[in-house]
Order: C-alpha cells, then sequence, then structure tokens
C-alpha cells in the first residue's frame, strides 16, 4: 500500500528524514489504542520486518501477495530512516505498524494476526491521516491490490474515494486501486 498526496508542501519540511540519517519525532498524538504508540528506530528493524513478513503472508490466504512478505531487515532498515515509521507496541511485543513517506504516503499498514479485529489498523489510520493533515497536505492517496477481497471496502467506509486502477513502480505488472481522500483540517 502506497499513499501520495502532493497537493501543497509540508509546512515543516525539516522533519523529512534523509537517505543514511535518523529523525526523531515528537511525541505522536494519543491513540485510544491498548498499548504504546511510538516512532520507530532503526533499531526495531528485526522486529518491524519480523511483523510485516507475518502479516503479508496472512493475505496469501486470501490469494493476494504483496512483497512485504518477503521484506528484509536491511530493506526494513533504510525504510525506518527514510519514513516516519509507527509501532504498537504491547507487552514488549510489536502488534502493528504504519508508514508515513514525506508526511503524506502513508504505507505498510500491518497488524499482528493475533490481534486483529479490534479496530487497530483503523485507528492507525486515522492516525497515519491526521499526521499527513498536521503537516499541512489536504488530500492523500493509496493504492490497494485490487485483487484483496475486502480491504477496498475499508477503505471506502473510512471516506477514501476509489480512483481507478493504476500500475505502480513497487509493483510491477500489477494492477492496484487508486484511493484518495482529502483530509479534515
Ligand atoms: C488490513 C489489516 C491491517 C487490518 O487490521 P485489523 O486491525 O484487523 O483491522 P480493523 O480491526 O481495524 O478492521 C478494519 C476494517 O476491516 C474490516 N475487516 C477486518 N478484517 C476483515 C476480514 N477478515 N473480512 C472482512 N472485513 C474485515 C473490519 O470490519 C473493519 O471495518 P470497519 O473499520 O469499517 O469497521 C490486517 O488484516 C493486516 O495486517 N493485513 C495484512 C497487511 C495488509 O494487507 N495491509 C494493508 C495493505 S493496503
Amino acid at each position: 500500500m502506497v499513499f501520495v498526496a502532493l497537493k501543497r508542501p509540508p509546512r515543516r519540511t525539516n522533519r523529512v528524514a534523509c537517505e543514511g540519517t535518523f529523525t526523531p519525532h515528537p511525541a505522536p498524538a494519543p491513540v485510544s489504542l491498548p498499548g504504546t504508540l511510538r516512532r520507530a528506530t532503526p533499531d526495531d528493524a528485526p522486529a518491524v520486518a519480523r511483523l510485516l513478513q507475518v502479516a503479508y503472508k496472512d493475505n496469501e490466504k486470501l490469494g493476494v501477495e504483496y512483497n512485504a512478505a518477503a521484506v528484509t531487515e536491511e530493506r526494513v532498515r533504510r525504510y525506518l530512516v527514510r519514513d516516519e515509521v509507527w509501532v504498537l507496541e504491547r507487552d514488549g511485543r510489536l502488534v502493528a505498524t504504519v508508514g508515513l513517506q514525506r508526511h503524506i504516503e502513508v504505507r505498510r499498514l500491518a497488524v499482528d494476526p493475533d490481534a486483529r479485529g479490534s479496530g487497530v489498523a483503523a485507528e492507525l489510520l486515522a492516525f497515519a491521516e491526521g499526521e499527513a493533515a498536521q503537516a499541512g497536505f489536504r488530500e492523500a492517496q493509496l493504492f490497494v491490490d485490487g485483487d484483496h477481497p475486502w480491504l477496498q471496502g475499508f477503505y471506502t467506509r473510512h471516506g477514501w474515494e476509489e480512483e481507478g486502477r493504476v500500475s505502480v513502480p513497487e509493483y510491477p505488472g500489477w494492477e492496484m486501486v487508486k484511493f484518495q481522500k482529502r483530509l479534515g483540517r
């Protein structure tokens, strides 16, 4: 999944992490989820990689394949440096994650299979939208695998509008569904 919103520049451009450096982020807005939502650091790479692998591997039961199911620790480390990535931690274990690239591209929303079905993804999605809006963006976009049986309905129920089918560089040859949402201010 990739969200992109480029309607207007962020107010705080200095929050963008450059390749090779890690920029800490101020404390996130509180969420009502049990556990601690915190910014991931590069040291979290092994645990985030495991979480993404388990969460996305589970999609194969639905006949949907994402390359995040086989993501390497090294690739995750680069992702943690480049993007703002958030993790939900419970009892010392990471149970969910969402990433925000350039403040407005939200990536890799994933919940551990054991923690699903209790609104974690919906709350993290709202959190990421809030972060993008706070950074000054008025619209966001996202891409969902066109074959996923229920994710498109999830985004529609949460105010996202389908824009059409596209191909994205991360998934060459695959058809993704592009969604867009106007962010509340
Ligand atoms: C997608 C994912 C993050 C959802 O996590 P979750 O914490 O179980 O989701 P929530 O409990 O917040 O539920 C989200 C919505 O999806 C719906 N949903 C969740 N599981 C569902 C299922 N198996 N069948 C149908 N709908 C389902 C819920 O009803 C809910 O709808 P609502 O918010 O309109 O009430 C999780 O399944 C996951 O990690 N999947 C693998 C990674 C992935 O595909 N990420 C998305 C990439 S675009």
